[in-house]
């Protein structure tokens, strides 16, 4: 048997899998951006091959380092503002528009899981969203535009706080922030209650987000890994596919792009 055949009985068992799911949850890291035009982190030539993540701490207490974060995060709007979703988004919102998903816990930021057409009550941002800002001091909220035109007029400095001089980050969760407490809990409650726990392009090496597989498979979900490259959470899954989501959904769910 080829590698190829390989991979067409695993997506013919994973199309059996997602047919007779009820409460699915899929769980999605940047893979599923990738063919978006959007680079993951970990692959050669991802975002973190490329620049240090900036943490929390740094990000508080060096103004320089905040000034690098913005200018970072409007370089990211250069290249892929205009990302639309894959293959994989359609996929999923079409699971869960048919109730065969509960819904999705994403760890991505680019809101392409909401341009799918997943709604709010379906979907968990683990670490929040980048299509906004807020003060960390006072919570008020910034829109990005306003950022930017802050941003060029200052020369690239980053605005503090109209209201109280606190810093403005956009509403994303660095390491070392602590997680969004309401989203952690919803992601906790779909987890405990799927039938089905679907991993789609994430290296699984982020906590807390990496444990929800292994939780979700400790309370009896059948549970599912597509990524290109391996898992450290592979040996505990069903299934494993080691392929590019797009065609293994295509594939599974007998979709031919749409
Ligand atoms: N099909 C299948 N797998 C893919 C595809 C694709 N088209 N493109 C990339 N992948 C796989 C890569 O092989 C990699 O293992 O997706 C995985 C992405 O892993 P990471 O780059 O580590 O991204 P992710 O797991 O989402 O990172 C988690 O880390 O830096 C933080 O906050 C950031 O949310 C992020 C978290």
């Amino acid at each position: 048997m080829t590698a190829d055949d390989d991979i067409k009985i695993r997506c013919a068992e994973l199309g059996v899998i997602l047919a007779g799911a009820r409460r699915g949850v899929a769980f999605t890291g940047a893979g599923i951006s990738t063919e978006c035009g959007i680079p993951d982190f970990r692959s050669p030539g991802g975002l973190w091959t490329r620049n240090r993540p900036i943490d929390f701490e740094t990000f508080l207490t060096r103004r320089d380092m905040r000034d690098e974060a913005w200018r970072r995060r409007f370089a990211m709007e250069e290249s892929f503002g205009g990302a639309q979703p894959g293959r994989g988004h359609r996929a999923l919102a079409r699971l869960v528009s048919e109730n065969r998903f509960a819904g999705i816990v994403t760890q991505n930021i680019d809101g392409l899981h909401q341009a799918a057409g997943v709604p709010p009550d379906k979907l968990v941002e683990l670490h929040g969203n980048t299509t906004y800002a807020t003060c960390l001091a006072c919570q008020a909220r910034y829109e990005i535009g306003w950022v930017r035109l802050y941003f060029d007029a200052s020369g690239g400095s980053a605005p503090d706080c109209q209201a109280c001089d606190g810093p403005i980050k956009t509403a994303t969760v660095s390491f070392g922030q602590p997680m969004p407490k309401e989203a952690m809990e919803r992601a906790r409650a779909l987890t405990h209650g799927c039938d089905v726990f679907l991993v789609l392009g994430s290296s699984l090496v982020v906590w807390p987000a990496a444990g929800f597989p292994a939780a979700a498979k400790q309370r009896g979900a059948t549970l599912v890994i597509v990524n290109r490259e391996p898992t450290e959470f592979d040996a505990v899954a069903d299934l494993v596919i080691h392929a590019d989501i797009g065609d293994v959904l295509e594939l599974s769910m007998g979709l031919h792009g749409n």
